[in-house]
């Protein structure tokens, strides 16, 4: 039995190192590497690596990228559940600059053909676990059909509503126990479904109280906004507080020698997971600063799901 089933994308990552991004018009010379990635692939990792066993949904073309997938899961000890597609592996072509900042390109290829029957299907993976955590590079109709079928089995949902120009709807963000946008996907979010215009960069100058009535008209559940290198805020229903005794309150980032954020937000949203599949029982904030902790850790190295660290919340 998986404590955590991820569902969503695995992409083969191409990465250009360089000094700066390049402008339009530009050609520049950078450092080329390749490694696995995908939104979903890097938060099945670090949910393994944070210590929960850990199932990983997603669909794979018949390729390379495929097979690299299945060896690097199995490498892992991620319990891989694909769907064949016609299409290609999912790719990304990302450049890093010289302070670790990223622009990302996505070939979603056969992460656009994972289907809601494939996941029905697998109904029984998804029932038996803790947490089920999904992203938004998979077909938005899927990711909804799984959030609400692991809400009806009683399982902790998580939505990384990641990237920020995906589709989405009020309803699917609704049913996410634990909603966790970053900045940039928090002010998107907000324009789309509540017609609140804030621009991403003023996320984290706002006050507590301002943030948390924000976060409130998102979602009636807990809602965790990534802020880089601020850290995270965190906004719970009041009607709902448990062990946590403040309905709002921020962590702060910790300071680490940053080498690449690729991945950061997928190492945190793994991280939460895993820590919350593990110990249910522990208030909010000590899941929040695993979370944190182990995200930036992931910084530290290069790489998306390469970089995610060995630690549990008990190393931590
Ligand atoms: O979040 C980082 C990931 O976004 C990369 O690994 C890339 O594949 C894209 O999905
Ligand atoms: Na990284």
């Amino acid at each position: 039995m998986s404590s955590v089933v991820v569902a969503g994308s695995f992409n083969v990552d191409h990465v250009w190192r360089c000094d700066a991004l390049p402008a339009p018009g530009a050609t520049i010379a950078g450092r080329y590497s390749t490694g696995p990635g995908g939104k979903g692939f890097n938060q099945a990792v670090a949910a393994q690596r944070a210590g929960a066993q850990t199932s990983f949904v997603c669909a794979l073309g018949a390729d390379a990228g495929g097979d690299l997938a299945r060896q690097l899961a199995a490498a892992d000890g991620i319990a891989l559940v694909a769907e064949a597609s016609d299409e290609p592996t999912g790719t990304a072509g990302i450049y890093v600059d010289g302070r670790g900042r990223n622009s990302i390109v996505i070939g979603a290829g056969a992460n656009a053909s994972l289907s809601t029957d494939f996941v029905t299907a697998n109904a029984a993976l998804i029932s038996g676990a803790k947490v089920l955590l999904a992203q938004l590079e998979s077909p938005v109709e899927t990711i909804e059909a799984t959030l609400a079928q692991a809400r009806e089995a009683g399982v902790l949902t998580m939505l990384n509503a990641a990237p920020a120009n995906a589709p989405s709807t009020i309803s699917l963000l609704k049913l996410a126990d634990v909603l966790t946008p970053n900045e940039t996907e928090f002010a998107a979010l907000l324009g789309r479904h509540v017609g609140e215009r804030i621009e991403a960069d003023d996320v984290a100058t706002l006050d507590g109280a301002s943030l948390h009535a924000l976060c409130r008209k998102l979602s009636g559940n807990t809602v965790v906004v990534t802020l880089g290198a601020v850290g995270v805020f965190v906004s719970h229903d009041e009607d709902k507080l448990r062990s946590d005794s403040q309905p709002y309150y921020r962590v702060a980032a910790e300071s680490v020698q940053v080498v690449d954020t690729t991945g950061a937000g997928d190492a945190f949203n793994g991280a939460l997971a895993a820590s919350l599949a593990q110990a249910p029982e522990a208030s909010f904030i000590k899941h929040v600063r695993f979370a944190n902790q182990y995200a930036a850790r992931s910084t530290e190295s290069e790489g998306a799901a390469l970089s995610m660290p060995k630690m549990t919340p008990a190393d931590a």
